[in-house]
Parts: structure tokens; sequence; C-alpha cells
């Protein structure tokens, strides 16, 4: 039987904390879950989850992988507890790591979930944060495998807001050697460190692209991937959105110009007839629910391997 192999990071604050060899194991642990072929137990452990942003996928899926493998979750809400008084981050930390075994943590800066890390005695995962969505992205890489078998070849297509999911299909892309070319409207383009630090990595390979042309980023690619143009957090900037990101749906006239068996990947929710249309969103090309289902299983490794 499939062993999960510890990970050498103590925390999963970015894609970067595996390594490609780490982001491989995950996922074949992870294809073993799916297949109902391992039987891992993590009797007794605690999840502790901190949403400051809501969330559907993310909490259902660490709350129903966590009861699979046959420990809990408690889900703090921050309203409710006193992180929503203002109780500093490293208090929190350090009381909620002596009752939890693990945390995932959902918010805004990058730099509170670092803080979060820094004082808790156990291992904390990212489950969203402006910058990085790196447990999307494990879901997204393991519903590109399952079509493609191989990262070989691969391009893979990100048009819309170059924002948290962007910056982690890079940062994965990178690990993993996939051609991942980025089409997003002047002034929208991913975090410029993380494209440092992805070329850094891809060597000279000249395998990341980023372009202002939706048109020419989507020719003959294998994986055409969107996510909502406002983000949590950006509700006021959703009128002039709108119009900066017009021309950048995933449409039919797009979808022609990539490769003939493309599919279609969106991490949710989606906004049909914004970033996405609906003929698409619910075509055959589609695996936008194969890939929500992936978060699950993808989560269920994650855990295995970082408890
Ligand atoms: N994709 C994703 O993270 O969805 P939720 O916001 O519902 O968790
Ligand atoms: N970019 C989106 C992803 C939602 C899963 C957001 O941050 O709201």
């Amino acid at each position: 039987m499939l062993n999960p192999i510890k990970l050498a990071s103590k925390n999963f604050l970015s894609s970067l904390d595996t390594s490609c060899e780490e982001f491989h194991h995950i996922l074949e642990i992870a294809k073993n879950f799916k297949n109902n072929d391992l039987n891992i137990k993590l009797k007794e452990k605690v999840l502790g989850l901190i949403f400051d942003k809501s969330s559907t996928r993310t909490r259902v899926s660490f709350q129903v992988a966590m009861s699979r493998l046959g420990g809990t979750t408690v889900d703090l809400n921050p309203t409710t507890s006193q992180i929503g008084r203002g109780e500093p981050i490293r208090d929190t930390a350090r009381v909620l790591s002596r009752y939890c075994d693990v945390l995932a943590i959902r918010t805004f800066k990058q730099t509170d979930l670092e803080e979060y890390a820094k004082w808790s005695s156990k291992p904390v995962i990212n489950a969203l944060t402006d910058l990085e969505h790196p447990c999307q992205a494990l879901a997204d890489f393991m519903t590109i495998k399952e079509e493609f078998l191989d990262f070989k070849d691969v391009v893979l297509t990100f048009i819309g807001d170059g924002n948290n999911v962007a910056n982690s299909l890079i940062l994965c892309g990178a690990l993993l050697g996939v051609e991942v070319r980025i089409a997003c409207p002047k002034g929208y383009e991913p975090n410029s460190l993380l494209i440092d630090k992805a070329y850094e990595i891809y060597k000279n390979k000249n395998l990341l692209k980023i372009t202002n042309d939706p048109k020419t980023a989507v020719l003959g690619a294998n994986v055409l991937y969107t996510d909502v143009w406002s983000s949590m957090g950006e509700e006021n900037q959703k009128d002039e959105k709108e119009k900066v990101f017009n021309g950048f749906t995933i449409d039919s006239d797009l979808v022609s110009k990539a490769d003939k068996d493309a599919i279609i990947l969106h991490c949710l929710p989606a906004y049909r007839s914004k970033e996405i249309t609906d003929e698409i969103f619910e075509s055959h090309k589609s695996r936008i629910f194969d890939q929500a289902e992936n978060r699950l299983h993808a989560q269920q490794a994650l855990l295995s391997c970082i408890l």
C-alpha cells in the first residue's frame, strides 16, 4: 500500500512549500483516495478552520476530508470568536495550536497567514489568501493529470484576473514544468515577485507567457481556465472591472482557437456571462465539477502528508 510521506515543510502556505516530487506524491495519494485504494486514519486529529472570507468548497471539502480520515474539524467563526474582536494573531495561533493538530486559514494578507504559521506550533495550511490559493492548484493539476495523464506538452491558458488563483497556477506550472500562459487586461497581471520566482524555477525554458491578448494565448492550448473578475474583498471594483475585462470571457470563439480536445476549468464560484459563457460552462469540455470534487481528494492527501 502507498504510504504518505511527510512533507519537508511544516506548513503549506504557498505552492512553493512542496517540491516537484512532493507535489507528484500528493497527487498520487489523492488519486488513491479517490479510487478508495487507501485507508489512512488520522484518528482523533483535529483540524481548526479559520475563514475570514466566505467559502463553500474549501470549507466543506476540508470538513469531509477530515471526517473520512477519522478526525474532526472545528470551524471558528471569526465574528463569534475573539478573532473578530482583533485578538492578536500571535495569541490566537499559540492558543489554537495547543488544541488543534493543524490549522487551515483563509484570510486576506499572506503576511497574516505567515504570522499564524510563525506562532503556531502545528502546521498551517493556506485555504486562500489575496496572494495564493495553493489547495485549489493541487486539485487543478490533479484534474489536468486525470485528463492528460502526463504534464508533458500540456499548455494551460488562464484568462482573467492575475490574482491568487493565477499566481498559484504559475508557481505550480513552474514546479511541474507545464507551459502556462496568462491573458489578462493591462494592470491586472499576476504578482511580479511570484512571476520572477516562477521564471527562476523554469530556468530559461520560456514556458511562462504573460499577455494582454486572450486570442493568441488560447492558440492550441489544452486547458482553458478562468476565475471571477472581482475577487472577495474587491466587490467595490466590480463595475470598473467588468468594463476592463470586456473581451476576456471564455466563449465559443476563444474555445474554437484552442486544441480540439481542450478542457475547461474554473475554480468556482462562477459568474456566467462574465468570465465564462453558460454554453461553455455547461459544455462537454467542462471538467469544472470533477475539479471541485478533486478538492476533497487532494486535501485528504495533503492532510495525510502534513500530519
Ligand atoms: N474554489 C474555492 O475555493 O471555492 P470556495 O470559495 O467556495 O471555497
Ligand atoms: N479569486 C477568487 C477565488 C475564489 C475561490 C477570490 O479570491 O475570491
